[in-house]
């Protein structure tokens, strides 16, 4: 089978990381590039992360920095969750190699246009790069195979009781993807917070006792402290590698297709993602939404990826 090719935009940050890894390592999708959007730290700093874990697990494909705020102006940053640099815990590499010049949306359409076969979007940030590529590319619209995103949830939130990260900080961009009639794969709280990387799985990664490993688990000790200090969860999630996963093998989640809306003006709910589970509304089913994983599934694909990358 030829490999999905993909192109991953991502606001690195932990998870993130991890995502690239992931893409990079397993053989089943072919890591055409890499964007960067403003999310976990202001876009410098998450520029310069992607950079650095490209250095780190030797992964090469031209990576450009995207969108430095939402499509409304705004910047924030996780720093109470990825720490200052947004990526703290371990020392990273310099870079070993240059940013493409030009804007990431660019660099989105680029290597969409000149792909020969229709190209996957994963988006494990906001997805700011996402819907700007959507207005600005229309006429590239039907070369995209699919959008994966991380944000969202069915439940509860993270940054605010209803609203997670990714598309608290951008919901007008999330509202341009759940509008554009593409095949769209929601991975959100519901299934990460299986994800959970716990003494276990700590042991196994720690267990390939490779220098990437040991950068790896001491970036993952981190998030695990502010997990703990946040949200009082002991074993941290690991979001954003799942959003890679389900193309490599769809079995590793249970999805429903059902109708995603995402709350722009919610007195307290701005960015909440409102799930129709039981089709209530008659809304049209525009997303596949994940909500079960298969964590051994995933658990020995992602460690797998972190073993080939030590070789
Ligand atoms: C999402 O927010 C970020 O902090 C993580 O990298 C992940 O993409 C989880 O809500
Ligand atoms: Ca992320």
């Amino acid at each position: 089978m030829t490999p999905t090719p993909i192109i991953l935009d991502c606001d690195p940050g932990h998870d993130d990381a991890m995502a690239m890894i992931l893409a990079a390592y397993n053989p089943a999708i072919n890591l055409l590039g890499i964007t960067t959007v403003s999310g976990n730290g202001i876009i410098n700093k998450v520029t310069e992360n992607a950079l650095r874990v490209c250095a780190l697990a030797k992964i090469n494909v031209p990576v450009a920095q995207g969108a430095g705020a939402s499509l409304l102006g705004a910047v924030e940053a996780a720093s109470d969750i990825h720490g200052e640099t947004a990526l703290d815990g371990a020392p990273l590499p310099a870079a070993t190699f240059a940013l493409q010049p030009g804007h990431g949306v660019d660099l989105i359409a680029k290597l969409v246009r000149e792909h020969p076969e229709k190209v996957t979007l994963v988006a494990t940030g906001p997805l700011t790069n996402i819907a700007l590529f959507l207005k600005m590319y229309p006429e590239l619209q039907d070369r995209i195979e699919a959008i994966v995103f991380m944000g969202g949830s069915a439940g509860r939130g993270n940054r605010t009781p209803y609203a997670e990260f990714n598309i608290w900080m951008d919901p007008e961009a999330c509202d341009v993807v759940l509008k554009s009639g593409l095949p769209l794969t929601m991975i959100g709280l519901d299934v990460t917070h299986q994800a959970l990387i716990t003494k276990e799985i700590f042991a196994r990664l720690e267990g390939l006792n490779t220098e990437i490993a040991k950068t790896l688990s001491g970036l993952m000790r981190f998030f695990a402290q502010t997990y703990n200090d946040v949200f009082e969860m002991p074993d941290p999630p690991l979001h954003d590698p799942i959003a890679v996963a389900v193309l490599i093998d769809s079995t590793v989640t249970k999805n429903r297709f059902v109708n995603v809306e995402v709350e722009l003006s919610g007195l307290h709910t701005r960015g909440a993602t409102v799930v129709d589970i039981y089709s209530r509304t008659g809304g049209k089913a525009n997303v596949d939404v994940a909500l079960e994983l298969d964590f051994d599934k995933f658990w020995t694909m992602m460690l797998d990826a972190v073993e080939a990358a030590g070789r």
